[in-house]
């Protein structure tokens, strides 16, 4: 099996989230062939004729992150995330031709209203003809800058290797 895991991180803590989950799917199977990778690294070409998909953005605004929302984040002392974000990306992904299996997750802070990127990147995925395996899953940050909650790095590694089982 080959398993890819794309990423959109400001601060790092969707970063720790994919390398989890990719820790799960090589614990659950130990012969898959599986890659980390963030957004900017992950051309159709990576990710074509993968068996499984795993998306992943940070919630900004009660969705995936945009241009303005990346700008805000840039403006309070992120490091700076000109881009390319999830949504571009979207726009090279290779069809999923139906059989593909995906999944999408977030992360987000534990507020009010918090919204939910990963509703917006697995309707993405969708729309791409990718069977999703899961529904989409949110994993907390303290905060805004993170870091991620206690106990959800283990989470996503049980999130990882459940989806690879599937
Ligand atoms: C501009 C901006 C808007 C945000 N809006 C939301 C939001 O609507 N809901 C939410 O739960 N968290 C929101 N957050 C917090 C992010 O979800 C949090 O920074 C992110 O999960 C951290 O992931 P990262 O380290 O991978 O960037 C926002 C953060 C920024 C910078």
């Amino acid at each position: 099996m080959r398993a890819v895991i794309v990423h959109e991180s400001v601060y790092g803590n969707t970063g720790q989230v994919a390398a989890a989950i990719a820790e799960g799917v090589r614990q659950a199977e130990p012969t898959a062939d599986v890659q980390c990778l963030p957004v900017a690294e992950a051309g159709p070409d990576a990710v074509e004729g993968a068996d499984l998909l795993v998306v992943g953005g940070p919630t900004h605004m009660r969705g995936m992150t945009t241009g303005v929302s990346r700008a805000l984040a840039a403006r309070s002392g992120a490091p700076e995330h000109g881009g390319p974000g999830l949504r571009s990306w979207f726009h090279s992904l290779p069809d999923g031709g139906g059989s593909a299996r995906a999944a999408a997750f977030d992360t987000r802070a534990e507020v009010k209203h918090a919204g939910a990127a990963a509703d917006g990147i697995a309707a993405r995925l969708t729309r791409h003809h990718y069977d999703l395996a899961a529904e989409p899953a949110g994993f907390l940050v303290e905060g805004t800058e993170g870091p991620l909650r206690a106990g959800e790095s283990d989470r996503a590694r049980a999130w990882g290797a459940q989806l690879a089982r599937r």
